[in-house]
């Protein structure tokens, strides 16, 4: 019997459905039924839907790994039950963007996030082992993408993370319609630090700045946070900025306006 588990409301907008294929499925439930992704499925603003690629199987051990051709340590992904499960769901959905989630990926980032949250529907092939045989990346994928240059054990936490990712993109999933704009990344800076009550903590206070109501000099501190914030941590994403006349002046008298043009420089 088929496992397969959706997480759909039966009415709403579907901004965007998701199907995922793995052989771990519980691994990726719990996230799903939480927060903001549980309340985007409740809205109707997202679908998602998990296959057991080992329900594709067809011998009767259910089999849906084998060993290398070539020789070699570990298991690879047998193409044929991968395949059953991405034409069932083409089935039920037809048109989506197939995504292998591979270390080998092109790097996943707040931009491919962007660029994704773009389409309607995304089907998500999980790896595991030491991968998956290299024809279902050839004929019946469209992207590979890859979270980071490190190894997991298998592609559904990378899948989580997109499925993370880009909702909270989608058109009124965050409460605040213009939250996501002021992301970390999406204005190319890293974001400034936040905080909240109480306004001495233990000894510690709460930038002065903050508790004035003066919305254009904590706009400047906010700025000038995320400035230094992306300095000291992420010169390199400086190189792509540039600077209006009026923010340069800021930048100028914080002592930071060198600073910011030689990052630029540097990673030209
Ligand atoms: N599977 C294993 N490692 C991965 C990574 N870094 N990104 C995406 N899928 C993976």
């Amino acid at each position: 019997m088929r496992t397969s588990w959706w997480l759909a409301s039966l009415d709403g907008p579907f901004f965007m459905r998701f199907d995922i294929l793995t052989i771990f499925p519980d691994l990726l439930k719990s996230p799903l039924e939480e927060g903001i992704i549980r309340r985007a499925v409740k809205a109707g603003e997202i679908a998602v839907h998990l296959h057991n690629i080992r329900d594709f199987s067809t011998d009767k051990h259910a089999t849906t790994d084998d060993r290398p051709y070539g020789g070699g340590e570990g298991m690879v992904m047998k193409p044929e039950p991968i395949v059953a499960a991405l034409r069932h769901v083409g089935e039920a959905a037809a048109g989506g963007k197939v995504i292998l989630l591979s270390p080998q990926g092109r790097k996943y980032t707040q931009e491919v996030a962007e660029e994704l949250a773009g389409q309607d529907h995304l089907v998500m092939v999980c790896g595991r082992y030491e991968g998956v045989d290299d024809r279902i990346r050839l004929h019946y994928v469209d992207d590979e993408i890859s979270i980071g240059d490190y190894v997991l054990t298998g592609g559904e936490l990378a899948a989580l993370i997109l499925v993370d990712s880009i909702t909270r993109l989608l058109p009124g999933v965050l409460g605040c319609a213009d939250s996501a704009a002021r992301d970390t990344f999406s204005r190319g800076l890293l974001k400034n630090p936040q905080y909240t009550r109480p306004r001495v903590f233990e000894n510690h206070a709460v930038p002065p700045v903050l508790l004035t109501g003066d919305h254009e000099s904590i706009a400047e501190w906010r700025f000038i946070a995320s400035v230094r914030l992306t300095l000291a941590r992420r010169p390199d994403l400086l190189a792509e900025m540039t600077f209006s006349n009026k923010k340069r002046k800021l930048l100028f008298q914080n002592g930071l306006l060198e600073a910011t043009e030689d990052a630029s420089r540097g990673h030209c």
